[in-house]
């Protein structure tokens, strides 16, 4: 058994020699955090490949004009990231997108991980599924939080602040208390969530689904992550947060404030990232509809040549790019309507800024994932997005292009 552990773990340190070899490519920090993990001997290994991945380091780039400084994984060579933690329990509390994706990710980095759910409930199957076992690496909420010392808070935003009451008083100097979103400290007012004085509070915040968290870890990449620190009673909260946003998967993690933090968070969710798109594209659609557009014509308009075509573009190299990329008509169009577009939104975004600021956005959001019926509720209202004329037409648009299947719909 160990002899299949160590030949795969020397497998995979070939591999990510191999790809150390080549600069310009960021090696594969999973194919070693789990060949480390597989056998013992070969943590003595990933110490002694690790630093040949320590090509780059802190640095204090240009954005726009602006200097910030961005934190990478280069720093934390593997060996490095488990000696900082040897004395360290990992208590992830909750098993939800986050939970799954950063849990799994410290655990194949080899850092002592374990997991607090409630008994029986439906994050205690995933995770059994996940390999935690009961008594072992899986235990009911408060039962973790008293084994751990870094408490990871990743129930939902509404059960961080139900759960409080029980939560805190388990919480006690020495520990360091973590979240991934800054929402229950920010708005204390409104979840009650009076973090204790004596510990360190800190935030390591991943930029995606937590699903991504794992495949980019899986990968041998990684996940931008804001990082901020609320409190910091040790002196060393900042490099705390930091280890832990490597240990949990960051590639490369940029400082920011609780406070920042959420606002940004709750205002991009509601404006571009999901409500603001789902808004244009249905205006964009009725419009051609009422002007006689067929259903096919008004989707392919407005969603499929976005999301196919253009959208691509601008992630790959920028809003100019995707200009350059189109006819001279199109651009010419472009450049006289987004002005007048700006200037309409810009109220709407100054309205939604103000209502993510004085809490208004967090009450709804505590009010309406705090009931009992939060799921049928959730259910109904996406059911009446589903069913909205343009995504039943996207989705016959969608059964015809070349890489379409069936079960995916
Ligand atoms: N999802 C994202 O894309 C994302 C990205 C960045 C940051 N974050 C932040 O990460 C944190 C976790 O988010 P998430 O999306 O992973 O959460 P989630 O999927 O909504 O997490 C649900 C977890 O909370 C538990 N839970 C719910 N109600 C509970 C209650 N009353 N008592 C005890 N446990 C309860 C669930 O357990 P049961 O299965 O037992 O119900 C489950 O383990 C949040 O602060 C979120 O804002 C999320």
């Amino acid at each position: 058994m160990a002899s299949i552990a160590a030949r795969s773990a020397s497998k995979a340190f070939r591999q990510v020699a191999k790809s150390a070899a080549r600069p310009a490519q960021t090696a594969s920090y999973s194919l070693l955090a789990r060949a480390a993990t597989r056998a013992p001997a070969s943590r003595a290994l990933a110490a002694a490949v690790a630093p040949a991945f320590q090509t780059r380091g802190v640095k204090t780039l240009d954005f726009a004009g602006t200097k910030e400084t961005v934190y990478e994984r280069a720093d934390w060579p593997l060996a490095k990231l488990q000696d900082y933690f040897k004395n360290d329990t990992l208590a992830l509390i909750g098993y939800g997108s986050q939970g799954h994706g950063q849990g799994l990710n410290a655990r194949d980095n080899g850092l002592n991980v374990i997991v607090g759910v409630r008994k029986d409930g439906e994050s205690w199957r995933q995770a059994m599924e996940d390999g935690w076992v009961p008594g072992e690496t899986l235990f009911p909420i408060e039962e973790a939080i008293n084994r751990g010392t870094i408490i990871m808070n990743l129930l939902s935003d509404a059960a961080q602040s139900q759960t409080w009451p029980t939560i805190a008083p388990l919480i006690t100097k020495g520990k360091t208390l973590y979240f991934s979103h800054g929402f229950s400290v920010v708005y204390k007012e409104d979840t009650h969530v009076e973090v204790p004085k004596d510990v360190d509070v800190i935030l390591v915040a991943p930029k995606g689904s937590g699903r991504t968290v794992r495949s980019l870890f899986k990968e041998g990449r990684g996940i931008n992550s804001s990082i901020a620190v609320w409190q910091d009673v040790t002196g060393k909260a900042k490099e705390k947060a930091i280890a832990i946003g490597v240990g949990i998967g960051s590639g490369y993690m940029y400082e920011t404030t609780f406070e920042k933090e959420v606002y940004s968070d709750l205002y991009g969710e509601r404006g571009v990232l999901m409500g603001a798109i789902q808004g244009l594209f249905l205006a964009q659609y009725q419009v051609l509809r009422k002007n006689g557009h067929t259903p096919s014509e008004a989707f392919n308009e407005t969603v499929e040549e976005a999301t196919q075509s253009l959208y691509p573009l601008i992630g790959a190299k920028g809003m100019d790019y995707m200009y350059n990329a189109c006819s001279t008509t199109a651009r010419r169009g472009a450049l006289d309507w987004a002005p007048i577009f700006e200037k309409a939104n810009l109220p709407i975004f100054e309205q939604l800024y103000q209502s993510v600021r004085d809490g208004t956005e967090t009450r709804k959001s505590l009010e309406y994932n705090g009931r009992s019926t939060y799921r049928e509720d959730l259910n109904r209202e996406l059911a009446e997005i589903n069913d909205q004329e343009i995504w039943r037409a996207g989705k016959v648009v969608r059964s015809l292009r070349p890489d379409y299947k069936p079960e995916s719909e």
